[in-house]
């Protein structure tokens, strides 16, 4: 039996390595773990979750589908108890704090380069993006996901001090504009309204970060020739 995957979990499985052995931190279902097992990606699954009902989903779902064997299931948050032997992590469908702590409390020895960390933020994603230069993790791939009215950006992420990033691209990562992908337009027009709002608060509130919003749009606004240029 083949598991139906959403486009956003489908994209950030485009970002696992075949033979990855992966740690899916937040699995809810283990419809993630499910789907790299059966079309025989990963070589294993870490299942974690804080909580208990999610996990004993993805271990029921796990035995429907068939994979149970190459999973282990661990109550965890994030990664405090679970193993390390694993070469990518995901953590999907969750807010930028959330994944900011669970990174930031495994950050004496998940800053290796040997892990590559695949990020699927529901909010404030230009704060996560900041927050991981400035500990020193570098975005390696960047791309996107439609499901419903929703554009979901994906990131792949490894442990590369040294690399700077601007404000504005906290928002359009160059990475994006790389990937160049069909929704980039429609993910770029949310970002800059979203811009553009903040723009409009700040101004009817008189609020002295003014000019930084305003730069980051006037650097947004020089990406487009970019990301509407080569497009038909
Ligand atoms: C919205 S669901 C997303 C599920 C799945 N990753 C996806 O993208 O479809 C978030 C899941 O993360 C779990 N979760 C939230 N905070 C967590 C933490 N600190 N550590 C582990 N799991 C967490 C929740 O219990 C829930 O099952």
């Amino acid at each position: 039996m083949k598991l139906p995957l959403s486009s956003r979990l489908l994209a950030c499985c485009q970002f696992v390595h075949p033979g990855d052995r992966v740690a899916d931190i937040g699995c809810d279902h283990g419809y993630l773990g499910i789907h790299l097992l059966q079309t025989g990606i990963a070589s294993s699954m870490i299942e974690a979750d804080i909580n208990r009902g999610p996990l004993e989903a993805a271990l029921r779902n796990a035995a429907k589908f068939g994979v149970k064997d190459k999973m282990t299931f661990h109550l965890s948050d994030g990664l405090t108890r679970i193993p390390r032997d694993f070469d990518c992590m995901v953590c999907a469908g969750m807010g930028a704090d959330t994944i900011m702590s669970i990174i930031h409390h495994a950050s004496d020895w998940l800053k290796d380069s040997k892990y590559r960390l695949i990020l699927q933020c529901q909010s404030k994603r230009p704060e996560l993006r900041q927050w991981l230069y400035d500990e020193g993790f570098r975005i390696n791939r960047e791309t996107l996901a439609k499901d419903g009215k929703f554009v979901y950006s994906i990131m792949e992420v490894v442990y590369d001090p040294g690399h700077p990033i601007t404000p504005a691209q906290t928002y359009i990562t160059p990475q994006l504009l790389e990937d160049n992908h069909p929704l980039l337009p429609e993910y770029y027009e949310r970002v800059k309204s979203g811009v553009e709002l903040t723009i409009f608060g700040l101004k009817r509130a008189g609020d002295d970060r003014l000019p930084v919003y305003e730069n980051i749009l006037h650097d947004l606004t020089a990406m487009e020739e970019q990301i509407y240029g080569n497009r038909s």
